[in-house]
């Protein structure tokens, strides 16, 4: 499956589709708009969500984005009936090349309290655990 996938950044006309791999991958919360999520990522240079495909269906995404000092992955999602086949140590990969590009010396990602089994993925592929604690303030009135 690996190897007869490719993966390109998504336009606008692939918002339904991302937005229901989200859904199926858990990924989806009340408090984050998912198609608005979406088109902010494409909206600017220093983001994007990364797709891949296996024809002409999307069967992975990641999405990165850099901000002047660390890149940052978020909604990394392989679709469940294609999931432990490599496609998200792919994804990662394609997604370091990404921010790699952009002159980002490191990457980072935030793991919800709710999703501590994918700890071990992402150990697996190189990354530890930082000894940090996320504080957060909404600039908008979340979503419902
Ligand atoms: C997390 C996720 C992206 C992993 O994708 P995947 O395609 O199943 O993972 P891969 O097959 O590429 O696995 C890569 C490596 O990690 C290992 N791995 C995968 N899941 C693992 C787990 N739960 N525990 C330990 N190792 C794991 C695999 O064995 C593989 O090792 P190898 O390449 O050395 O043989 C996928 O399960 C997913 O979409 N989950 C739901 C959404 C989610 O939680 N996203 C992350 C949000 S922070």
């Amino acid at each position: 499956m690996n190897h007869t996938v490719t993966v390109r950044p998504c336009t606008a006309d692939d918002r339904d589709a991302v937005v229901t791999l989200w859904s199926a991958c858990g990924l989806v919360v009340p408090w984050n708009d998912p198609a608005a999520d979406f088109a902010l990522a494409l909206s600017k240079t220093s983001s994007t969500v990364l797709a891949a495909l296996a024809g002409d269906r999307i069967v992975a995404t990641a999405m990165v984005g850099q901000d002047g000092h660390r890149g940052w992955i978020y909604y990394l999602a392989v679709d469940p009936a294609l999931q432990g086949q490599g496609l998200g140590r792919r994804m990662v990969s394609e997604a370091e090349s990404w921010l790699a590009a952009a002159g980002m010396p490191k990457v980072q990602l935030l793991v919800r309290e709710t999703n501590q089994r994918v700890l071990a993925f992402y150990e697996r592929l190189g990354y530890a655990r930082s000894p940090v604690t996320m504080m957060q303030k909404w600039l908008t009135n979340p979503s419902p």
